[in-house]
């Protein structure tokens, strides 16, 4: 049988960005850039490793994709919005297509996947964060200056109890937020259910002095489990609720923002990403994870520390923060999280990159005050204040006791 030779080469054609799901790669391999960039789109589409008598061509026309663009090791892929599912679909069946097998192809050295832009026929499937850094402002009546908080430290080990006085003392320092790390969830040294209750009484003793705060409790679990969990933790009291978004998954943030009995925003923890994000031939950028986040209805998002805490996320970092509220989404912006590593030394150089619409958050650098949980809370939200009213931390530090301190045992970066 005659087999045709179907070339998924398209370099001098520009195509309808309405109609197609555009992805960047980088690409590392021996072949020519070319036969890379068609094996790409030909497995990723209407093709396989051989010709196959089954394709005609009116499936080929309609369903392959097109390698649109070859710069360096930079290669753009269109996929036809034909090939993503309408109603059933959502992002395990997007990240099937445009992160797939491709990973996976032998004659490909190093793949990255760099950016994807959606057709609006496809961001119209998806609601994106219903609160968003507004909607938390708004929760926290602090329009302008950056949201500050903490992860509760140690990480596990507390009780309800512990955890619930942790927080009622970061609130008592002035901390917007507060939250679950990323490996706690419902251990038996701190059931979920009396911590969430336990918190939500220092939340709303916090509220009766005068003072507003929020703090996301983990509900990462398996997929048949978490709307059930996030249901139960507000009729226990929580006011946010947080996900792993790489170890539970895009589409968990989505239920769980599409869910109408979920009435609180939901914090997304970015833990693991490092093994897909890390390496800047292979993977997948933080600039694609931040898109999908926001398409899916993530209302806060771990961007890293942009160059100065202790996660090292390079240009991802920067990406991350302007994929969070780039104005030419047509979802609601998400709050972008500096989290790890973080000390009110940092704060000013921090802000001076992330801007004012950011949350700074610090687990070490509040517990890890000489002071305690209310001096190190002082001592952040000092830092903050110094930043925003663009006055040098150090000088703010003459009369501001507690970020004096915090200078003194960690110093300025
Ligand atoms: C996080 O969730 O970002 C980390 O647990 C931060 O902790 P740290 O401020 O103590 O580094």
């Amino acid at each position: 049988m005659m087999m045709k030779d179907y070339s998924y080469l398209h370099l001098d054609e520009s195509t309808d960005p309405e109609g197609y799901v555009v992805c960047e790669y980088r690409v590392t391999t021996d072949m020519p850039m070319e036969n890379a960039a068609s094996a790409i789109a030909a497995e990723q589409s209407t093709g396989t490793w051989t010709g196959i008598s089954t394709l005609r061509d009116d499936v080929f026309e309609r369903y392959g994709a097109r390698v649109t663009r070859i710069e360096g090791d930079l290669v753009e892929v269109a996929y036809p919005a034909e090939d993503f599912s309408i109603d059933v679909g959502g992002v395990p069946q997007i990240l099937s297509v445009i992160a797939g097998n491709l990973f996976g192809l032998e004659s490909i050295g190093k793949l990255r996947l760099e950016d994807v832009r959606f057709p609006s026929c496809i961001q119209e499937q998806f609601s994106g964060p219903r609160f968003g850094a507004e909607g938390l402002r708004r929760i926290l009546g602090r329009p302008e200056k950056p949201l500050v908080g903490t992860i509760v430290k140690p990480k596990i080990g507390l009780s309800p109890e512990d955890t619930a006085e942790y927080v009622y003392e970061a609130g008592a320092g002035g901390l917007t937020n507060s939250k679950d790390d990323e490996t706690l969830v419902d251990q038996r040294f701190c059931p979920i259910e009396d911590r969430t209750k336990a918190v939500a009484e220092s939340l709303d003793r916090l509220k009766e002095e005068g003072h507003r705060m929020v703090h996301a409790v983990n509900i990462s679990t398996g997929g048949h489990r978490i709307l059930e969990l996030a249901e139960k933790v507000q009729s226990w009291g929580a006011k946010q609720i947080m996900v792993d978004v790489i170890t539970c998954g895009f589409a968990a943030v989505q239920a769980l923002a599409e869910d109408p009995s979920i009435k609180v925003p939901i914090h997304v923890h970015r833990t693991m990403h490092g093994a897909i994000t890390r390496d800047p031939l292979h993977g997948i950028s933080m600039l694609a994870i931040t898109r999908l986040v926001r398409m899916c209805g993530g209302d806060a998002l771990h961007i890293g520390t942009l160059g100065v805490g202790k996660m090292s996320g390079g240009k991802g970092d920067h990406d991350s923060l302007e994929a969070c509220l780039d104005g030419g989404s047509p979802y609601a912006t998400v709050m972008p999280v500096c989290s790890g590593g973080v000390y009110p030394g940092m704060v000013g150089r921090m802000i001076e990159e992330s801007g004012m619409n950011v949350q700074i958050q610090a687990g070490g650098g509040v517990a890890g005050h000489p002071g305690g949980v209310r001096s190190g809370a002082r001592g952040m939200c000092q830092a903050v204040d110094a930043a925003f009213l663009g006055v040098h931390v150090r000088d703010y530090a003459e009369d501001h006791r507690e970020l004096r301190e915090a200078l003194d045992k960690w110093g300025i970066k």
